[in-house]
């Protein structure tokens, strides 16, 4: 599928905005790593003037599209993704010995990584090999088995939802927990602060690449997926290791597959699956568990124009 012609979304930008931020029609596929999503209108934020008037359209915030599902009409919304404005990182000053990193939301995760594992600061090399944004990474608490990206954040910037001035809110005012920053749907990060004590930068880098050799071992990077889909139910449940008990690894619906190198992945091996296939294998991985072992699996991907059943409770679903 080709994104079709431009088509001007409702209402529509001003001038003075679209004159200073770039608006293009896109297929969502292109821009998510499942390589699944319809089109969409997609507008690069590069001027904070311009948030008032973009947060009063109907609108979605796009990171790098590694933790999403879109569905494959798109969506209707303007898609906003944050432009070089937001794409910076400043080191310094030390404070009660530990340098200040101040990163905007636009910032690749694995490039603050690599620039902390350098610059000797600790913290963010445990992050190792998760595919973001750094704002997409504040928005899901995303982390790895060892640690949160919000662990080594001192304070946030965000837009909260139904309002447009940007605020700044200390970490130990967010009640964030395990793959959630606690604040409600739709609140946009701009950036955040960290407070990173000095480390042997060799360390470090031994750390970043156990992680992402780790990761390499034993997940599907190869292929086009959204991450793990669902949230380990339990500290000693992982859902893949569930999915993989349940005898589900390798089953296979349309273009879909559950993974058979972990189960908690849906890959999209031949870039032919559509959103509907991925939804089915969801409904048969969480009926299966809820009705062989009671365990109510939660769907950790965003998903945008996706059937609601996929978050309802398993025990109303028909696989
Ligand atoms: N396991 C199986 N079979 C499988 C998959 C896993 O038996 O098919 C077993 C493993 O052998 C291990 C246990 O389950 O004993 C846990 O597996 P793993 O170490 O892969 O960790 P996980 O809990 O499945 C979490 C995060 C990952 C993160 C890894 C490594 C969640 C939902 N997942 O996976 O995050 O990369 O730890 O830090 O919390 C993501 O968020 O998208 C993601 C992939």
């Amino acid at each position: 599928m080709t994104p079709s012609a431009a088509r001007l979304p409702s209402p529509m930008p001003t001038p003075d905005l679209l004159s200073r931020n770039r608006l293009e029609r896109v297929r969502l596929a292109d821009l998510t790593t499942m390589r699944i999503g319809g089109p969409a209108d997609l507008l690069w934020l590069e001027d904070r003037r311009d948030l008032p008037e973009l947060l009063e359209q109907p609108h979605r915030w796009l990171g790098k599209g590694a933790n999403l599902l879109v569905g494959d009409d798109g969506v209707p919304e303007l898609v906003v993704k944050l432009g070089a404005a937001f794409d910076t990182c400043t080191m310094g000053p030390v404070t009660d010995g530990k340098t200040v990193v101040r990163v905007g939301a636009a910032f690749d995760l694995a490039k603050l990584i690599s620039l902390t594992v350098k610059a000797g600061l600790a913290g963010p090399e445990g992050l190792a090999g998760v595919p973001a944004t750094v704002g997409g990474a504040l928005r899901m608490n995303a982390g790895t088995s060892t640690t949160w990206i919000l662990n080594h954040v001192t304070r946030v910037e965000v837009v909260m939802p139904g309002t447009t001035t940007p605020q700044w809110i200390e970490r130990a005012d967010l009640p964030a927990a395990y793959r959630t920053c606690g604040l409600p749907a739709g609140v946009l990060f701009l950036g955040c602060e960290l407070a990173l004590a000095a480390e042997d930068p060799a360390v470090l880098q031994a750390t970043a690449t156990r992680l992402k050799q780790a990761k390499a071992a034993s997940q599907p990077l190869a292929q086009p997926s959204a991450g793990c889909v669902f949230k380990n139910p339990r500290p000693d449940l992982p859902a893949g290791k569930l999915i993989d008990e349940l005898g589900l690894k390798g089953t296979r619906i349309g273009g879909a597959e559950i993974s058979t190198i972990h189960g908690n992945f849906i890959i999209n091996p031949g870039r032919s699956a559509f959103a509907g296939d991925v939804a089915a294998l969801v409904r048969v991985i969480r009926t299966t568990a809820w009705k062989e072992r009671g365990v109510e699996l939660k769907i950790e991907v965003e998903t945008w124009a996706c059937p609601s059943d996929l978050h309802a409770h398993p025990k109303d679903l028909t696989p």
